[in-house]
């Protein structure tokens, strides 16, 4: 039985034993979907911080629409007090399905448990919780995080595996606690492991964001005068880092090497243009894969407990030959 007719039917019953009288049983839907039959679902955005949630907003938005699901859209300003309040929200509103990007990982067991008790399934997307109670939610779509980093610090190791001394690598993290920074991180750390010449020597967050990506690779370029590679957990820190080693006098892209990941459209542009070295893609079109769970886990269907995107990696060829065709 679909989870919006269980509820109906528990709302339903309530009803009637309140008002004791059998005419209550005429207010057949007390469901979020206003009554017009179509699924609703309340969806939590971290925020507008990167060309790829941009373009995740919009897939996301233009797939609710295409596949007739009602979508409650909260966007959240890389807050987690705010994504808290929405899903308390959405619960309220008795929506169909919940689904989020969580901004970092760990504090969701309250709040999860709330729409959980209020027969509302949980879908994570594109961001993992770390909650032990599995049972929480109901399936996540997205990346391989870990992958992604190991994926860029591979392409490092084979591109320096002749170098005789350190080579310094700078790291521009991503919103502390989020899931793509820690894994991206791991993933990377792990990956460079193999040639004892890399060396990280200075780590720090730039939110994912271009303004903050830049200001942190000011004080980096002032703090170590032989940096040798940027390693950017995503494109936007990197756009904003390639504008602080321009105005230092370096040469993006030959002075330092720079990898980053996501390969959004400027990302793609300056890996064509010769000032980015090397992308390990991260793809934000989740939105079609995320209504076919909606209107499966609406439907009270079992759902795979982790659905990973397809991605790729690209050269500063393969850029070229890429971006002609490159969506978003
Ligand atoms: O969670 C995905 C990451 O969040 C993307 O790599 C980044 O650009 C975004 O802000």
């Amino acid at each position: 039985m679909s989870t919006r007719r269980t509820r109906t039917i528990v709302a339903a019953l309530a009803t009637v034993l309140l008002a004791g009288s059998v005419a209550a049983c005429g207010n057949s839907d007390t469901g979020g979907d206003g009554g017009d039959g179509k699924i609703v679902l309340g969806f939590s955005q971290v925020g507008a911080e990167s060309g790829w949630r941009t373009a995740n907003t919009t897939s996301i938005k233009e797939a609710a629409t295409e596949a007739g699901i009602e979508l409650k859209f909260d966007d959240a300003q890389q807050k987690q007090e705010n994504q808290i309040k929405a899903i308390r929200n959405f619960i309220q509103q008795k929506v169909d399905v919940i689904a989020f990007s969580p901004v970092v990982e760990s504090g969701w067991d309250t709040v999860l448990k709330e729409a959980k008790d209020a027969g509302i399934p949980v879908i994570l997307t594109d961001r993992a919780v770390d909650s032990a109670d599995r049972s929480l939610y109901k399936t996540f779509l997205g990346s391989d995080f870990v992958k992604e980093g190991r994926l860029a610090g591979e392409w490092l190791v084979e591109q320096t595996k002749t170098a005789t001394g350190p080579v310094n690598i700078v790291e521009l993290q991503g919103t502390t606690g989020s899931a793509p920074a820690n894994d991206r991180k791991e993933g990377f750390a792990a990956a460079i492991a193999a040639n004892p010449n890399l060396k990280i020597v200075a780590s720090q967050s730039g939110d994912f964001k271009r303004a903050d990506g830049k200001q942190v690779m000011e004080q980096f370029l002032k703090a170590n005068p032989d940096i040798d590679v940027l390693f950017a957990h995503n494109d936007d820190m990197g756009l904003g880092a390639l504008e602080a080693i321009t105005a230092a006098g370096k040469v993006p892209g030959k002075d330092i090497t720079i990898i980053t990941i996501d390969a959004v459209k400027d990302g793609m542009q300056a890996l064509a243009d010769g000032k980015f070295n090397f992308i390990a893609e991260c793809s934000p079109l989740l939105g079609p894969q995320l209504m076919e769970l909606v209107k499966k886990v609406e439907a009270g269907e079992e759902v795979p407990a982790r659905i990973e995107t397809e991605e790729t990696t690209f050269t500063q060829e393969q850029a070229k030959a890429a971006l002609p065709n490159r969506k978003y």
